[in-house]
Order: structure tokens, then sequence, then C-alpha cells
């Protein structure tokens, strides 16, 4: 459904994929043509956005705790990020940018840690159920569909993994099964990135999909951080 209509013509769109498939590259690109064309952007990330949210991100990234704990105080990050920063974002019209939300925690601790969808889709109603505005998700969700071999090709030395990105390769494929699956279920608004694609083609993939929903006019420049890029 995306967005609650009551709430005005803001955007929500949200980046998915698993480590290293590409979200971070695209999505400032694209908030600097947001702004070009005139929306006022809201960029910001899962786990976190708010002071409190980031500091459950760093415990998430750093402490060891089993999959319900993880699960547990990322939707506790989403709602304090939903209630303080994305809902009021929408409600002024601005574009939310959002570099992953909720099908992540399906992706990885659903299909990566194994815990029971309908427990995650219970969280998911509850916390994204706001006072008086219904239940809030993203308009659009680009997820950025990379075989997990090649991203952690593409994250070797890149930086120093955290407690996902250290993860074992059989990981990440249970994580991209869980996102196969929530794109399946829901095709309207999780739209697939072939992002073994040049960075080129992946912003042409991008930007075609947002000038189809009429969200972006056609004249959408290509990032500077795109144009020094190989390939
Ligand atoms: N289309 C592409 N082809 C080749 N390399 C790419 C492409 N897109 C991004 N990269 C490179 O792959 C690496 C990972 O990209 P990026 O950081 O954008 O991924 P991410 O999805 O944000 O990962 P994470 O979830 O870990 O934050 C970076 O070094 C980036 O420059
Ligand atoms: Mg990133």
């Amino acid at each position: 459904m995306g967005h609650n209509a009551s709430m005005s013509k803001g955007i929500f769109i949200s980046f998915e994929g698993i480590d290293g498939a590409g979200k971070s590259t695209h999505i400032q690109g694209l908030a600097e043509a947001f702004t070009q064309q005139g929306r006022t952007v809201t960029l910001t990330r899962e786990p976190g956005g708010t002071q409190l949210a980031e500091a459950l991100r760093e415990m998430l990234l750093h402490q060891p705790m089993d999959a319900w704990s993880e699960a547990l105080l990322v939707f506790a990050a989403r709602r304090d990020h939903l209630v303080k920063v994305i809902a009021p974002a929408l409600q002024r019209g601005e574009v939310v940018l959002c570099d992953r939300f909720t099908d992540a925690t399906h992706a990885y601790q659903g299909g990566g840690r194994g815990l029971p969808s309908q427990s995650l889709d219970a969280l998911e109603q509850g916390v994204q159920t706001l006072d008086g505005r219904g239940f809030l998700e993203p308009d659009l969700t680009l997820w950025f569909e990379l075989p997990p071999e090649v991203a952690a090709q593409r994250l070797t030395g890149a930086r120093l993994p955290d407690r996902f990105e250290a993860q074992p390769l059989a990981f990440f494929q249970a994580v991209h099964q869980g996102y196969e699956q929530r794109a399946q279920a829901a095709p309207q608004r999780i739209r697939r990135i072939d992002a073994s694609a040049s960075r080129h083609q992946v912003w042409q993939q991008i930007t075609r999909l947002l000038v189809q929903k009429g969200w972006l006019s056609i004249m959408v420049p290509v990032p500077a951080a795109l144009q020094i890029q190989s390939s």
C-alpha cells in the first residue's frame, strides 16, 4: 500500500540488499537528484537515524547476542526512527531515502538467523502502526540483488567487517533467500535492481524506475561519485 495516503505527498523509499550490494553507493546520488529537482530529502539509515537508534545500532553491530535480541533491538530502533524522523518528514511532504528498513529484518533475522516470519510480521504490524495514521511502510523498496559471492568480493579489503559482515557465505545465501521471499510476496512495492551490473547501469535502472513512477523528471544527472568510477 505504501505510506498512508492521509500523510500528503511525501515519498518513502527504502534500499535493501546484502552487505556490499551497492546501496550506499547510490543513495547519496539519488538524494542529490531529488534535491536538484526541488524536493527536500531526508537521507537516513537503519538501524539508526535517531540518537537512541544509533546507540542500539552500535550494540547490534558489535555485541554478541542471539536472534531474538537482535530482532527486538532492531524493532525498538525502528519505532523510534519512525516516530521521530520518518513520519514527520513524510508529513512535511519530503522524500525519505532509508538505507535498509523492515525487509532487512525479515532477511537477516528471519532468513539469516531463522526466526519465524509470523513473529516478525506481528512485530512489524505493531511497530509500524502510528496513532491516527495507520500502518506505515515504504512506497517503494529497491532491492539490490547480487549473488553473495560477488558482494563478498566487492567488500574484500574495503573495510573492517562488523558482526554481520563477518558471517560466512552460507549466511548471506540465507539472507538472500529471505529477500527473495519478501520480493515475491510484495512485487508491487519491492522492485529488483540488477546490482551485478556496472555502477552506471545500476544508476540507470533506478532512475528509469523513478521517472516511470513520476517522482523524478527525465533530466536525472549522473552523480559525480559515479563518474569517476571505472565500472
Ligand atoms: N555496480 C558496481 N560494480 C562494482 N562495484 C560496485 C558497484 N556498486 C558498488 N560497488 C562497490 O562495492 C562496494 C560496496 O558497495 P556499497 O558500500 O555501496 O554497498 P552497501 O550495499 O551499502 O553495503 P553495506 O550493506 O555493507 O553497507 C564499494 O566498494 C563500492 O564502491
Ligand atoms: Mg552501505
